[in-house]
């Protein structure tokens, strides 16, 4: 478990966030300074991403993760689940381009200037979504996520993909933190013992996008939320957040993952 360790040093008090190693050997997470750390507790809404991104202001946020439902034609065990029917939309490829260049609109005008928007996507859609996109952002890259094992599919007559896009595009002049990186992101799948959705994303991947495109304080989106893990990432980086699921299912598996990965796993903060 982490804690938040004060240390005084030439008159003034440094707090850390540590973790205990071995018998009083901690090792340092992260380092907040003069200032007493504040952690930011994530608003999590209940309804559909076209319609909650209106409420949110002008301007307001600073950085934009997107993972839209896409891809399900394909035989998995979760292929049941993927194309099952939620209120008036079924989860499937054309629905999401219905309601898309809403929702991108919506992004543009929210999103901060020279802030950041990464959209998870795959091959075959990515220039469906690059078109909407570029009316408003300015594209950047095709990031390629590669993973330690490949999806399923056509098992015998397609090569098996063990690579995702992510695009990258940006209002403004956006500046990447800690230098520059290549667009080539190894980053292992979520196991499959911990997975708690079909198209979960791996906590190591958000906090490398998050660390790269925003600062402690600043505000991340994510509309289509699913397990949470933009926002588990997002809170556990010292970042406020905002995450839209309809799927109730998956409202309740992002408040356990709060609850287990987040608020408990940290004494000593204040939440805000
Ligand atoms: C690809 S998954 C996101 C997975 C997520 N990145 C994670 O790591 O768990 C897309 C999610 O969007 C939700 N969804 C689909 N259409 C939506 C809509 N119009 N508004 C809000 N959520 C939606 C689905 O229920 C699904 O959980």
């Amino acid at each position: 478990m982490a804690f938040i360790r004060k240390q005084k040093s030439n008159g003034k008090e440094y707090y850390y966030l540590v973790e205990k190693t071995k018998k009083h050997k901690y090792k340092i997470l992260e380092s907040y300074g003069t200032s007493p750390p504040v952690k930011y507790k994530p608003q999590v809404i209940k309804g559909f991403a076209e319609a909650e991104i209106k409420k949110i202001l002008d301007e307001s946020v600073d950085l934009i993760i997107l993972d839209p439902p896409y891809g399900i034609n394909y035989d998995t065990n979760f292929r049941q689940e993927e194309s099952e029917t939620i209120g008036a939309i079924s989860l499937d490829n054309e629905k999401i381009f219905e309601t898309f260049p809403d929702v991108i609109r919506e992004c543009y005008r929210i999103l901060k200037n020279n802030g950041a928007i990464y959209i998870f996507s795959r091959w075959d859609v990515s220039e469906r979504f690059t078109s909407i996109l570029k009316k408003y952002f300015d594209i950047k890259n095709r990031l390629n996520w590669v993973k330690n094992n490949w999806s399923m599919g056509d098992l015998t007559g397609s090569y098996a993909m063990q690579c995702e896009d992510i695009i990258f595009a940006v209002k403004g002049r956006h500046i990447l933190n800690e230098g520059r990186a290549t667009d080539v992101l190894n980053f292992d799948r979520v196991g499959g013992n911990s997975l708690l959705h079909s198209h979960q994303k791996p906590i190591e991947l958000l906090n490398f996008l998050i660390k790269k495109s925003s600062k402690r304080g600043d505000c991340v989106l994510d509309c289509y939320a699913g397990s949470g893990s933009t926002i588990i990432s997002a809170v556990n980086l010292g970042r406020k957040s905002i995450g839209i699921e309809l799927n109730d299912k998956y409202l309740n598996i992002i408040n356990d993952r709060l609850e287990k990965e987040c608020y408990t796993k940290i004494k000593g903060i204040d939440w805000e």
